[in-house]
């Protein structure tokens, strides 16, 4: 049993993994500021002037531990860890949306660079923590991933490389458009990579893909499968961006729950020495055998819905990538994780969660 401490607890990843690492046994205690923005569906005052995830955690999962506290600031920061002594933090807290960031750098900027240099440097002064767990993004590839050739099918994008397995942890981070948010979170990443080198912490990164499930409340350009689905059932149209053939591995928060579990599991026994000598940098998703376009998306919509969707088309964002698939070998190979779950089973899940659950949204 380890002492967890999971930052943006309170948000979709934080308090799934908060969960499942509380009913494997660990104290958690999660850290959040409540300040998760809502999308423009969501009318239900259950969201909106309350924090569902509290709610939820509170009624279901009284023994986790809650603290609102903001990650910018530093005093309050340190005393948690201080007062807490968790073994491990998992960072999930932070600015999410690629297209905020675009709309406020600076915001973005103290969120995702800011929050993390603090919560990272608490940690290593502290002394208590032993393992760091960032969870980072693929958009730390910015548009590199567009440099491969590709076919326009009808419904997506295919890699003219038959072989194509995804892209792997070498993929270089330079010479790219990241957005800020992909900026921030790279910023975030190599601070996490070189604590662990210069000062022999026990960092891992996970660069996420698209992760997606139940209590998802997506907004635009965060959370797309859960924001499109609200969309759908409420009748509004789908907006997007490009030509709907971008394609995303995509991976249920299950899978990535039992990663962690398993992957903490492995590795919170190793000393430093042995830990340091691979690179903790992990791409993760639903790889190759889970990608999904967004016009399929909307075509799986359709079905479940039995009925059309509109769409309104608009030109391609800045910074979006056409395909973007995780190279899973290295986790697999190291681990042997692999996600369970596959698209037509987590959107099936997804959706009847939302479904059954209208009145989260909409009452
Ligand atoms: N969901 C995905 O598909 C995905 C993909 C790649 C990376 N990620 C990364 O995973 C992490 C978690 O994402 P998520 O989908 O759970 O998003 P989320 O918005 O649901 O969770 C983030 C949480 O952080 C909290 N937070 C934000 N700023 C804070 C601050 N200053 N102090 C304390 N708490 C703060 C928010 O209130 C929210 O509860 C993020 O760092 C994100 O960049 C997510």
């Amino acid at each position: 049993m380890s002492k967890i401490l999971i930052t943006g607890g309170l948000g979709f990843i934080g308090h799934h993994l908060a969960i499942n690492l509380s009913q494997k046994g660990h104290k958690i205690t999660v850290l959040d500021n409540l300040s998760r923005p809502i999308s423009n569906i969501i009318i239900s005052s259950k969201i909106k002037d309350k924090n569902y995830n509290w709610e939820y955690l509170d009624e279901f999962h009284p023994k986790i531990e809650k603290k609102i506290i903001d990650i910018r600031d530093r005093e309050k920061v340190t005393a948690i860890i201080q007062n807490f002594k968790p073994e491990i933090i998992i960072h999930a807290a932070g600015q999410t949306s690629a297209v905020g960031s675009i709309e406020n750098p600076r915001f973005d900027f103290e969120n995702n660079i800011i929050g993390l240099f603090n919560i990272l440097n608490s940690a290593k002064e502290s002394q208590i923590v032993t393992d760091f767990l960032y969870i980072s993004t693929n958009k730390v590839y910015g548009n590199n991933v567009s440099n491969i050739p590709l076919i326009e099918g009808k419904t997506r994008y295919i890699p003219e490389e038959k072989k194509f397995t995804g892209f792997s942890e070498t993929l270089s981070v330079d010479h790219s458009i990241h957005t800020p948010y992909g900026v921030s979170k790279l910023a975030g990443d190599l601070y996490v990579q070189e604590f662990g080198k210069i000062y022999g912490m026990k960092n891992t990164v996970f660069r996420l893909s698209c992760i997606y499930g139940d209590q998802q409340f997506g907004i635009p350009g965060q959370g797309f499968i859960s924001y499109m689905f609200l969309n759908a059932i409420s009748g509004k149209p789908i907006q997007i961006y490009g030509n709907g053939k971008q394609v995303r591995d995509i991976l249920y928060i299950d899978d990535l729950s039992n990663l962690v579990e398993r992957y903490l599991a492995s590795t919170s026994s190793l000393n430093p020495k042995i830990f340091n000598q691979k690179s903790r940098v992990y791409n993760i998703g639903g790889g190759i055998n889970n990608t999904i376009s967004l016009l399929e998306l909307i075509g799986k919509f359709e079905s479940i819905l039995g009925k059309k969707i509109e769409i309104e088309f608009s030109n391609w964002r800045l910074g979006d990538q056409k395909l973007y698939i995780s190279d899973l070998t290295k986790i697999y190979s190291e681990f042997g994780w692999k996600p369970n779950i596959n698209p037509e089973q987590g959107i099936e899940r997804l959706t009847n969660w939302i479904e059954k659950s209208k009145d989260i949204f909409f009452n």
